[in-house]
């Protein structure tokens, strides 16, 4: 375990201006995205996509690591220099998924256990060799009647954990995902309650197994209603969101890089760049984007190579915009701007 090497690269993913690209959507993640569009999901059109983002002009300005899939981990660009190589020449970080998946807990009907720890340690091995510096691991946290139950909270806590001590064993720096779903009708109460505990466990957990905090990126969901209940303000969003992680999370996290988990593009940007005017905080407060980011590059690119730049200006927009929220320095006028 290199210790200097895990605390520099947790630093340098949540630098104030650049946050993470998550590219590392699953075979059927990104077949369904591409199914919406009638994009033929082969290998070769997930290949190109990704490339587009990669080597967008300029992306390094706002971009510090993309986390890849372990498919694209092994692909090459055009000029057949491997993405992690790529990346690493715009000094980006590649990270890996290292998950297998969510899936369904024994005896709690509707609930989740992420799995993937068998034979991970040898899995971390490679990876590092073929140049992954982070990881990433996402556990699922349903709210609805009765959900989460202890069982789901504390299995998810208790793998996160055992994922994030053979990642720094391997001198690779965890991102230590909770995602507590947007879905359902709860208020934003209850989704504060949620994710208080939700996180109040996972770093008890991280503690049991000798997790080291100053080499870690932590990967929260915001606080915030449920997809079918009213929405809560930008203000009150950024509020209960700081509230839960001044809470729960020690100031050894160097950084906290938040998904978007299905927040419109705009809704995104506006929240983390709430919260950093707030500032300062104990941690750098940064994005970790996929479909936030992805969204709008993916629809105007629509698989054709002619509109590989178009795709490429949509994704640096996009980029610019929560860069600009990393410094709370966004403003809604930057919407209005072409790329
Ligand atoms: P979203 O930003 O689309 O939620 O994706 C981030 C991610 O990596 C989910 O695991």
């Amino acid at each position: 375990m290199d210790i200097a090497l895990l605390q520099q690269t947790a630093r340098r993913m949540v630098a104030p201006g650049r946050g993470v690209l998550a590219a590392d959507e699953s075979h059927p993640t990104i077949g369904k995205r591409f199914a919406a569009l009638g994009i033929e999901a082969s290998e070769e059109n997930r290949r190109v996509y990704r490339q587009m983002f990669f080597q967008s002009p300029g992306i390094e300005e706002f971009i510090s690591g993309v986390i890849l899939f372990d498919e694209t981990i092994r692909q090459c660009d055009d000029q057949g220099t491997a993405f992690a190589q790529l990346l690493a020449s715009k000094d980006i970080i590649a990270g890996i998924k290292v998950d297998r998946g969510a899936k369904p807990l024994a005896g709690h009907p509707g609930e989740t256990v992420t799995e993937g720890l068998d034979g991970l340690r040898d899995r971390l091995t490679e990876y590092f060799q073929l140049g992954a510096r982070f990881a990433k691991w996402r556990a699922v946290i349903s709210i609805g009647d009765g959900m989460p139950s202890r069982a789901s909270v504390e299995t998810d806590a208790h793998a996160l954990a055992r994922y994030a001590a053979l990642c720094q064993e391997a001198s690779i720096v965890p991102i230590v995902e909770p995602e507590v779903l947007m879905d359902g009708n709860h208020d934003i109460d209850t989704c504060e309650s949620v994710t208080t505990d939700v996180l109040q466990r996972t770093f008890s957990h991280l503690a049991a197994q000798g997790v080291m905090l100053d080499g870690i990126v932590l990967k929260p969901s915001m606080v915030i209603h449920g997809t079918g209940a009213a929405a809560a303000t930008i203000d009150e969003v950024a509020e209960r969101t700081l509230r839960c992680l001044q809470r729960t999370v020690p100031a050894a996290v160097p950084g906290i890089a938040f998904l978007s988990g299905g927040q419109s593009d705009e809704d995104a940007t506006a929240h983390l760049d709430a919260m950093n005017r707030r500032g300062p905080h104990p941690w750098n407060l940064t994005f970790s984007y996929g479909r936030a980011l992805q969204a709008h590059a993916m629809q105007t690119w629509g698989g054709a190579p002619e509109a590989i730049e178009t795709g490429s200006q949509a994704f640096l927009k996009r980029a610019r915009c929560n860069s600009a929220a990393t410094r709370g320095a966004w403003e809604s006028s930057m919407e209005q701007a072409t790329a």
